[in-house]
């Protein structure tokens, strides 16, 4: 049996910005999708959860049927799907897949298993793919499964590096590792509001996108990269649009003084950047909900330097800012304050290598060209 595994993401600032090609600032953490797989003699890829799910066998072929929507076997098609678009059909896999990344808590636990699944095709057929080619496939990839974000989910997947955060560039595509100063820590909290990909939140999702995108068309500009000026907002005369066009190009600025406070090593203005992100996710862009407006005012209240949603929002997790020897009154005060005593939905998560480190070393996924 052969391993491969992919990690979750938490994204730290640039929320709703990477689907308008503008750098993000995630890390991968360490729970992760792992798949044990054997190589098979034809081009049957079969599956079984080690997690509940039911297991899945489909023929790889060029064009595949997808199962009904919501099924998680979708994602192995999708996979088996952006490999043979690019690289034609090969053999298919017999796989165990397991996991420890929460479902629907915003970490990206099934962009991790597009990716790990991707790989373990890849490595099963000897086919050596580069950062920038499985970048090409894997967000499009998942348009297969009724989803498309932007790419900061696989980027980091794929690119994480222990100890560090990851600026993370898509025009053109590049990844910058910053290492995350030794003392400072990170706790994820559960809103205990599932983020579902359902297509109500999908289509919440797409409103932003789009709104965004036509105020930029509309102020006359190609690219949010070429905007810096946060004024131009007052122009917009659609609500949406400019609550749309504020966030993004002032979370682009938050990004940008984060990686400042990262690299200074200034835990104080890194909080307060996270806190001003969460202003701007609930009353801008409105993504947020009362359950993770609560969770966050409670984690500053239990001591942490910042907090924020993390992920598309609409529930999932909070991402908890605090010097690392704060990190165990701050997660007992959250106990306290927000789940009434129960520790099962806040945990440590630490910047951890990505998929393409993990596999370095063998010979069928480089992580460079
Ligand atoms: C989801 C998408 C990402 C990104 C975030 C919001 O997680 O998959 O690409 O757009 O939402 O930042």
């Amino acid at each position: 049996m052969q391993t491969v595994s992919a990690p979750g993401r938490v994204n730290l600032i640039g929320e709703h910005i990477d689907y308008h090609l503008l750098p993000v600032l995630p890390m991968a953490i360490g729970q992760r999708v792992t798949v044990r797989f054997r190589v098979s003699t034809d081009t049957r890829i079969s599956a079984v959860s080690l997690d509940g799910f039911a297991p899945r066998s489909f023929e790889w072929t060029n064009g595949i049927e997808p199962y009904p929507a919501g099924d998680w076997g979708n994602y192995l098609k999708a996979a088996a799907q952006a490999v043979a678009l690019r690289w034609g059909v090969h053999r298919g896999i017999d796989a165990e897949v397991t996991g420890n990344i929460p479902p629907a808590a915003g970490l990206s636990s099934s962009s991790a298993l597009l990716v790990a699944f991707t790989l373990a095709l890849l490595r099963a057929n000897g086919i050596a793919a580069s950062l920038e080619e499985l970048m090409e496939i894997l967000p499009d990839g998942e348009q297969y499964v009724g989803t498309r974000g932007g790419g900061m989910d696989h980027a980091s997947s794929l690119a994480g590096e222990e100890g560090c955060a990851l600026e993370i560039h898509f025009d053109p595509f590049h990844v910058r590792p910053i290492r995350i100063p030794a003392d400072w820590g990170f706790l994820c909290a559960h809103s205990l509001r599932t983020a579902e990909k359902s297509s109500a939140v999908r289509e919440e999702y797409n409103q932003r996108r789009f709104a965004g995108q036509r105020a930029l068309q509309a102020l006359g500009f190609a690219r949010y990269a070429d905007v810096t000026d946060e004024t131009l907002a007052s122009r917009l005369s659609d609500p949406l649009e400019q609550r749309c066009f504020l966030h993004v190009v002032s979370e682009a600025r938050r990004v940008r003084e984060a990686i400042g406070a990262m690299e200074a090593g200034d835990a104080a203005a890194f909080g307060r950047i996270l806190n001003e992100g969460h202003g701007s996710l609930r009353d801008g862009l409105q993504v947020s909900c009362t359950e993770l407006d609560r969770l966050t005012e409670c984690a500053l209240q239990a001591g942490a330097l910042g907090a924020r949603l993390t992920g598309a929002g609409f529930g999932g997790c909070a991402i908890v800012f605090a010097r690392r020897d704060e990190l165990a009154r701050v997660k007992q005060g959250l106990v306290d304050l927000f789940y009434g005593g129960d520790a099962s939905h806040v945990f440590g998560v630490a910047p951890s290598a990505g998929a393409l480190a993990m596999a370095a070393g063998t010979s069928a996924v480089s992580s460079h060209p």
